[in-house]
């Protein structure tokens, strides 16, 4: 027998549904709540117990510290398969089969250059321009390249061909926006690489020398990105369901999600990890001093990467992506003073009660910071990264909103402003 929730209001009884999710999570069905009660709504700031959608992409348990992919467990994923067939699997909703695989890799493959009016638009931004102000605008401006992407109402090859499109125009945006920062000569995309390799050799390459392929490199990527392809309804993810809810194009709303993931509470945080191993270091790299501060709640300083909002005990991501990281740092043999300072945390907070009691371990930007920083990618675009492996996540919940014909998102507000007032001349205030 279904549940039913009861609530009790002003001697009044509602029965409110219960609808569960195939794991079991539960949720009280409010949405006729409003008309039922005469007005009331229900408050949630931030939406922490709040669902905005039935979702069959990614399931999350942060209890336990599990997260899966159209059901498949991101370890065997990240240690198993490749970036573009987990893109395949968390858009389309199965992994690809050898011919799907073959077609899809081959669509990416073949639209992967971008239009050559677009390379002016790199020229004009200046070249202290935040690589994600650029992506996010650059996006957005695909579809002036594309306006049949404007119509919602399109069949599904076209959308496919959009979907193609900005899987395989991502990279190349987001490595010319680094050369261009530089004021470099861009890469050109080399269709005989694959996705990773592709934009490691447009980011690194000169047009004095070719990018080498590093095994180790190429691998850690492939993981990263894989493990960041999709988290359910965090807030980029909800932006973009929310933008696409008005049916604004995909290329508006993944630029919207772009923007949202630019945030040091969300995307950014794996800069904002390496900007605070450079306090540290330019404050003489005292870590125990800086642990002390973390520890004293009288100090506002908070050390970045540790915890998770809905991880309780551990970043199933962080684990996997750990191995991933030491291998990088053990190939590449690298000298850098933050990288130690950063070791030096990851002990403390793998080791200290203080730390271990309030499950303040080190998460996926920890890690993924230090790798980018590990393998040359500068700090600014480590949030470019993060938009690129969430990319098939974004365009996933998008294409489920559309096929479920969800509504516009409109949320309510309790509002706490002046009743009404007249207007006082401006003489007279
Ligand atoms: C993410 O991967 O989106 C982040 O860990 C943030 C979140 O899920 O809230």
């Amino acid at each position: 027998m279904s549940e039913i929730a009861k609530l009790e209001l002003n001697g009044t009884t509602y029965e409110l549904p219960v609808i569960e999710g195939t794991e079991n999570e539960k949720g009280i069905d409010i949405g006729k709540l409003r008309g039922s009660t005469g007005g009331y709504i229900t408050i949630d700031p931030g939406f922490k117990n709040t669902g905005s959608t039935k979702s069959a992409i990614t399931y999350l348990d942060g209890e336990n510290g599990i997260l899966r992919y159209r059901g498949y467990s991101i370890e065997e994923l990240a240690e198993k398969a490749s970036f573009l067939e987990v893109a395949y699997l968390v858009i389309y909703g199965e992994l690809p089969t050898t011919e799907q695989n073959e077609v899809f890799t081959h669509s990416i493959t073949n639209h992967t250059l971008v239009h050559e009016d677009m390379k002016q638009f790199f020229e004009a931004y200046p070249a202290k321009a935040h690589p994600m102000g650029v992506l996010s605008s650059m996006v957005c401006s695909l579809s002036t390249f594309y306006p049949e992407s404007l119509d919602q109402d399109r069949d599904e090859e076209a959308i496919d061909l959009t979907i193609h499109r900005l899987i395989a125009k991502l990279p190349t945006l987001a490595a010319w926006s680094y050369k261009n920062s530089m004021r470099h000569p861009v890469v050109y995309p080399q269709n005989d690489l694959d996705y990773c390799e592709n934009f490691l050799s447009m980011m690194f390459a000169m047009p004095t020398s070719e990018y080498k392929v590093d095994r180790t490199v190429v691998t850690a990527l492939n993981k990263l990105l894989i493990l960041h392809a999709d988290h359910e309804q965090n807030c980029s993810t909800s932006t973009v369901r929310l933008v696409g809810s008005s049916h604004a194009n995909l290329y508006a709303s993944i630029s919207a999600g772009i923007s949202a993931l630019w945030g040091p509470l969300h995307g950014g945080a794996n800069q904002a990890v390496i900007e605070m191993l450079e306090q540290i270091h330019n404050d003489g790299g005292d870590v125990d001093k800086w642990v002390a501060k973390a520890k004293d709640k009288s100090d506002s300083f908070r050390l970045m990467g540790f915890g998770h909002r809905v991880y309780k005990n551990f970043d199933p991501r962080a684990t996997i992506i750990k191995v991933a990281c030491d291998d990088v740092l053990d190939k590449m043999g690298v000298d850098d003073p933050l990288l130690a300072i950063a070791k030096k945390l990851e002990k403390v907070a793998l080791e200290d009660e203080y730390f271990k009691a309030r499950n303040l371990y080190p998460n996926v930007d920890f890690y993924s910071g230090i790798i980018y920083k590990a393998i040359g990618i500068p700090t600014e675009m480590f949030t470019v990264m993060f938009s690129i492996g969430r990319l098939p996540g974004w365009i996933a919940q998008w294409k489920e909103m559309r096929e479920n014909n969800e509504p516009i998102g409109r949320p309510r507000q309790i509002y706490t402003g002046y009743n009404v007032r007249d207007y006082v001349s401006i003489e007279k205030r």
